[in-house]
């Protein structure tokens, strides 16, 4: 989703500018554009990449050099097609303003009908002109104000969701930035300040942020910086430390973030556990819930909130907080939660899933559930964001940053942080010590097993170049893998553009198996649990109809090999935590389809890393 660089300080702003733009890359865009002050306000955006944006920087000369105030972005078109007129930055008519925006403005269409018919005229079809033609009005209507103030006034008359940065060359040495649900952070440099619609610009700057609150205007100068609500009431800000360094988002030798982060897992997976696994003691510690334990075991029913690949960890969380735990279970889609009207009260239990911590559906949901009520939980994986910061309690996944768009490491982290809380919650109630220990233990052994699949790895690139062409693709799993073959499925189609579809194996004979045929690709997971000799049934049934079955089966299973065209096999684990497994091998199949297939597989069209618009 789109990205917001900011810089005010001693330093030349563009080339720092462009660096920033790299940093958000990850997030998703389809044109790119930088603003700065070098005695006039100076402008260069285009449709394409930030490699483009370069090149045509490049070619403009000295037109944004000198200058140590600019804004940059990245968009993601909403309103209007990517094209160089809807890229920001906007200017207002004179050309002194200029205007960056991530979010939607609602009311854009009555805006500019007034604004048109106060002569203003519109250069793009994007919603956010609007905002600088608003700006514009208020400082016409008011010469007196500052640039604040005309920010200020402007944004009474907004609806709709916002994090937007001004710079004007009529007060060439302030920057205004303003947040209402697209996040926003302060980087605090040495007489330099940095803003950015994440950290991920920021932290090769300074480790010091401030995250703005929404409804929170910012105005920065190179001297300093103060935070005050859009209605002028001074706020107190914590300054917080970046946890993660440079490193951690970069690619580290790999071809592409997503396969790095694929990698990444069984690292990750010791993070998550580390401290809060207490093997020798039987038990596990959550820290970020303890002193709500107890209110949480007492929850009538728990309701999961997330979306896309959260959504699934969420169905994974249903089936191991029902079976460890046996409290009741609802999972539903963030975005459909608060626009059904859902039954939850004071006796329920919240549960927010979000990577990123600032997907729209998900904060939404959130804060329905908490105006019903509700104790609400966040399991986040970005430490600070906007859904950690709103929930009552939360625990984070500790994946690190997550650049790919596709999520890969950050699914493997929640699954574990559900499997932590589900045993959590049967702890002194449902089941016994001894079994909980035997979980855990479990639970321990997984980094080591999803080591050896990666080992794998290509092998499943020989089968991704079998079916690389393919057009359609189904994944079925039973019990715990029923997610699972979801969760592959998404993977697949969002990188490779390969339609997929997920569903229970057993559904498969209600409607997908008309789809079967000899050019139909169907991944099994067949798994040793209990529903596995009903698998064996359902690969019959394909097989029957010429369908090809690629199968993930456990280590030493003779039978798969008799009925799957290929198999690959992964070590041996109980149903609860075969998911953490299962899923890898389809994180690299469809990694390796999309590449083979020329795809981008970290900036795949369409779509965005952290889904900040509803
Ligand atoms: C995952 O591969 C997707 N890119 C997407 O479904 C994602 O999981 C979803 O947008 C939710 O994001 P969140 O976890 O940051 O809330």
């Amino acid at each position: 989703m789109c990205g917001i660089v900011g810089y005010i300080g001693k330093r030349e702003a563009s080339p720092l500018l462009l660096n920033g733009l790299r940093r958000l890359e990850y997030r998703g865009y389809d044109s790119a554009g930088i603003a700065v002050l070098n005695g006039e306000l100076s402008v260069v955006k285009q449709k394409g990449s930030v490699g483009d944006l370069e090149n045509a920087l490049q070619k403009s000369g000295d037109l944004l050099s000198g200058a140590t105030v600019g804004i940059a972005h990245t968009r993601w078109a909403t309103h209007g097609d990517p094209s160089d007129r809807n890229a920001h930055p906007h200017l207002n008519n004179a050309g002194d303003i200029a205007l960056i925006h991530n979010g939607i403005i609602e009311n854009h269409a009555a805006l500019r009908l007034e604004l048109t018919s106060h002569g203003y005229t519109f250069n793009s079809a994007t919603d956010t002109e609007v905002l600088v033609h608003l700006i514009d009005r208020m400082w016409k209507d008011e010469p007196s104000l500052s640039l604040e103030g005309a920010v200020r006034r402007a944004l009474r008359h907004v609806e709709g969701a916002y994090g937007l940065c001004v710079i004007s060359s009529r007060e060439p040495g302030t920057l205004v930035v303003a947040r209402k649900g697209s996040p926003l952070v302060l980087g605090l440099g040495d007489g330099e300040y940095f803003v950015a619609s994440d950290a991920a610009p920021i932290v090769e700057h300074t480790r010091k942020v401030v995250y703005l609150g929404d409804g929170e205007m910012a105005v920065v100068t190179a001297d300093g910086y103060t935070v005050k609500t859009v209605e002028n009431i001074e706020t107190e800000k914590l300054i917080t430390e970046l946890d993660f360094e440079l490193g951690e988002i970069e690619k580290g030798g790999f071809e592409h973030f997503m396969l790095k982060e694929i990698f990444e897992q069984p690292d990750v997976m010791h993070d998550v556990m580390r401290g809060r696994v207490r093997l020798e003691e039987g038990r596990v510690r959550l820290g970020g819930i303890e002193d709500y334990l107890d209110r949480l075991k007492q929850a009538k029913r728990i309701v999961i909130c997330a979306c896309g690949t959260s959504w699934h960890a969420g169905l994974i969380g249903e089936y191991l907080i029902e079976e460890f735990a046996r409290i009741p279970v609802e999972v539903d889609y963030a975005s459909e939660f608060r626009y059904r009207n859902p039954i939850v009260g004071t006796d329920d239990v919240v549960i927010v899933i979000s990577q990123s911590g600032e997907t729209a559906d998900t904060l939404a949901a959130l804060r329905a559930a908490k105006e019903k009520g509700a104790l609400v939980m966040g399991i986040c994986n970005v430490v600070g964001s906007t859904i950690a910061r709103e929930t009552l309690c939360g625990m984070y996944t500790h994946a690190g940053p997550e650049v790919g768009v596709a999520s890969t490491k950050a699914f493997t982290a929640q699954v574990i942080v559900l499997y932590m809380l589900a045993l959590a919650l049967s702890k002194g109630r449902t089941i016994s010590h001894d079994e909980i220990a035997l979980n855990l233990k479990e639970l321990t052994r997984v980094p080591e097993k999803a080591a050896r699949i990666l080992e794998l790895d290509s092998q499943i690139k020989s089968i991704a170049e079998i079916f690389k062409d393919a057009k359609n693709f189904l994944y079925l799993g039973r019990g715990y893998n029923f997610p699972v073959a979801l969760e592959g499925a998404l993977k697949l189609k969002e990188i490779s553009y390969i339609h997929a579809e997920g569903y229970p194996a057993a559904e498969m004979k209600h409607g997908p198996i008309a789809l079967i045929d000899e050019d139909m690709p169907v991944i099994f997971i067949a798994t040793r649990d209990s529903t596995y000799t009903k698998i064996l049934s359902n690969i019959e049934e394909v097989r029957s109809r010429k369908g090809r079955v690629i199968a993930i089966a456990n280590d030493g299973d003779q039978e798969i090999s008799r009925l799957a065209e290929h198999v690959i096999y992964i070590p041996q684990a109980t149903g609860p935590i075969m998911p953490l497994l299962t899923v890898i091998p389809l994180q690299l199949l469809a990694y390796h389809i999309a590449t083979l297939r020329g795809c981008n597989v970290d900036r795949p069209r369409n779509l965005a890393k952290s889904v900040t618009v509803e």
